[in-house]
């Protein structure tokens, strides 16, 4: 097959991808733990004397089976994660190997359940050594962060009203959105009114995982009960046409994340993924990596990947990050600066 590729294609191909990694870009959906580098969680474990030989594969990436066992290897990981200072050195990593992307802005989720476990007064001094890494990092590597605090679906109602008090207490100019993450397939959005009406209150952009491992009815339910701007995520709303053309009327934004969908077994390749079906109804999406190490992904190569597939070309990159410049849970200042970087666009 390769031989089949002239020369002068391998040249264009080449000189296309150097453009999609040079390209300025914006996520809005990045787990801040789930972009930890295993080598970074390697080294963590070792200095904690604990043994987390179990979540790695022989070639010492993340490994996991299914949906489930990701999501209980995820949370394995995180327990070594446990000092303001080790956030600290986590965000700086994350936001350096973001950077190096190409991203300009990060909308990162930060779970104050793994940064001592909901308490206000704990979480407020990881926020802050979180937050002193995001001004180290804008400065050395000129990449911007906001957080989206997360409460976690499966951990239930009752741990997710004491994360909405955690973003209540912190809403401000660096944090400033509120979602919920986790297994879909556990409680309803229903019971998550509480915290999301809180978080709304407290002035904070909302989003919700779903349509991941849930089905339509799934992201309705989290429209109807939550009432975010935009959906976690999202894609399998492509099984109901009425709900596509709903979600492109409100103008719901959906953070896309393809590579973790694929690696989650989801869809068989970037090809198969309903991302341009989706845009083409006129959905407003967006594109992220989600938790990059764990899906072997990152920002450029999920761009390369659909420029293969569906031959974007640079029209429709330029759109996909004014949609999520517009959709980004931050002040105008912020927008307004990070417009003009993506002015440059080479
Ligand atoms: N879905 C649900 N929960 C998560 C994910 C995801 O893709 N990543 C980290 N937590
Ligand atoms: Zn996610």
């Amino acid at each position: 097959m390769n031989q089949r590729i002239s020369e002068t294609d391998r040249e264009r191909i080449a000189q296309r991808d150097a453009a999609l990694a040079a390209r300025p870009k914006l996520e809005l959906h990045l787990h801040l733990e789930g972009a930890a580098p295993p080598d970074f969680i390697r080294a963590q474990a070792k200095r904690k004397k604990t043994d987390l030989s179990r979540i790695f594969d022989d070639r010492g990436a993340y490994a996991y089976r299914d949906f489930t066992d990701f999501l209980r290897i995820y949370e394995a990981a995180c327990t070594v994660l446990t000092t303001p200072q080790d956030f600290h050195d986590l965000t700086l990593a994350v936001l350096e190997q973001s950077a190096a992307q190409g991203v300009v802005y990060s909308e990162t989720f930060l779970s104050p359940d793994f940064c001592g476990g909901g308490d206000v007064i704990a979480w407020r001094d990881y926020l802050a050594a979180i937050e002193a890494a995001a001004t180290q990092a804008q400065r050395d590597f000129g990449i911007t962060l906001r957080g989206c605090i997360t409460c976690i679906r499966h951990f239930g109602p009752q741990q997710a009203r004491q994360i909405a008090r955690c973003a209540q207490a912190t809403a401000g100019p660096f944090v400033t959105g509120f979602g919920i993450a986790g297994d879909e397939g556990q409680f309803h959005p229903s019971d998550f009114t509480y915290p999301f009406d809180a978080a709304r209150e407290a002035g904070l952009g909302l989003t919700a995982h779903a349509g991941e491992w849930g089905g339509p009815d799934s992201v309705r339910a989290a429209l109807d009960y939550l009432r975010p701007s935009r959906i976690g995520h999202g894609v399998r709303a492509i099984e109901d046409p009425r709900l596509v053309d709903k979600l492109a009327e409100a103008g719901v934004v959906l953070e896309v994340c393809p590579g973790s969908n694929i690696a989650l077994g989801l869809y068989p390749a970037h090809s198969r993924h309903p991302i341009d079906k989706l845009r083409r109804a006129g959905v407003p999406v967006t594109v992220s990596t989600d938790d990059p190490p764990f899906f072997h992904t990152t920002m450029t190569r999920e761009y390369i990947q659909l420029a293969q597939s569906f031959g974007w070309e640079e029209d429709i990159f330029a759109q996909i990050a004014q949609t999520a410049l517009d959709a980004a849970f931050c002040d105008a200042q912020t927008r307004s600066d990070i417009a003009k970087k993506l002015e440059t666009t080479p």
